[in-house]
């Protein structure tokens, strides 16, 4: 079961001891002391994490790609109920960037909070003009901060940069949070149609953007 907090009130209940012997006044100070870092090993280890806003964005590097396609299949079942060929989908695509790719024109960025993995986005060639946004995922923990809004503004970015005339996505209707912010990058919903996820019936969309 979780410890609860200790709270200071605890920590400085010795003031209302009664009177001791000096030597056992500095036995109990040395207990004490012992006790209070004791205290603050457990109020560190029981206090909930705080959000920060403090994150890294960086190139991907082995051991990453793993995680990507174990975190999108968890995460995929969880909130969208997608079975395993979502996991094996997911795959399919890092494998290809991979295997072909063009650092020119290509990229993954990977985002770190206190050397944790929370996050990834893929930018990839398409067509010589049109580029693809891919993989977008952050980990509930660190959702809400802004992140997933500032992966898709590094990929308008380097898109530009590389010479792209559109970014196209494709994306279904329970994608919520994820519509909403390809919405305000200024992307366009271009079409829509029924279609079945990895088990479960939804709207596949298709986004679109002119740089
Ligand atoms: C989509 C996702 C990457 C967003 O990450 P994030 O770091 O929390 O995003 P941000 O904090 O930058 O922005 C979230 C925005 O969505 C909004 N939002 C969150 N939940 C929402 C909801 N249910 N309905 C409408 N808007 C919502 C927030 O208000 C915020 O918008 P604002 O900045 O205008 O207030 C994250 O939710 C995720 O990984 N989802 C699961 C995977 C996924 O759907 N990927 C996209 C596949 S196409």
């Amino acid at each position: 079961m979780e410890q609860a907090p200790i709270r200071s009130t605890q920590l400085s209940r010795s003031a209302a001891s009664p009177p001791t012997t000096r030597r056992e006044s500095q036995g109990n100070r040395s207990e004490e002391l012992a006790q209070r870092t004791q205290d603050k090993v457990t109020l560190a280890l029981t206090r909930p994490m705080r959000k920060t806003r403090s994150y890294l964005l960086r190139r991907h590097k082995p051991g990453d790609m793993g995680w990507l396609v174990y975190r999108h299949g968890v995460i995929g079942w969880k909130e969208h109920g997608f079975d395993e060929r979502f996991e094996v989908f997911v795959a399919s695509i890092i494998s290809k960037f991979i295997q072909h790719h063009d650092p020119r024109r290509e990229r993954c960025w990977i985002v770190e909070m206190q050397k944790e993995v929370v996050g990834c986005v893929f930018l990839v060639k398409k067509s010589e003009t049109i580029a693809q946004l891919r993989l977008l995922l952050i980990e509930p923990k660190a959702r809400g901060l802004g992140i997933g809004a500032h992966l898709v503004k590094e990929c308008v970015g380097f898109a530009r940069r590389a010479g792209y005339r559109k970014i196209v996505l494709g994306t279904d209707n329970a994608a919520v949070a994820a519509r909403h912010i390809y919405q305000k990058a200024g992307f366009r919903l271009i079409s829509h149609k029924p279609h079945n996820f990895f088990g479960q019936d939804l709207i596949e969309e298709r986004w679109q953007l002119t740089l």
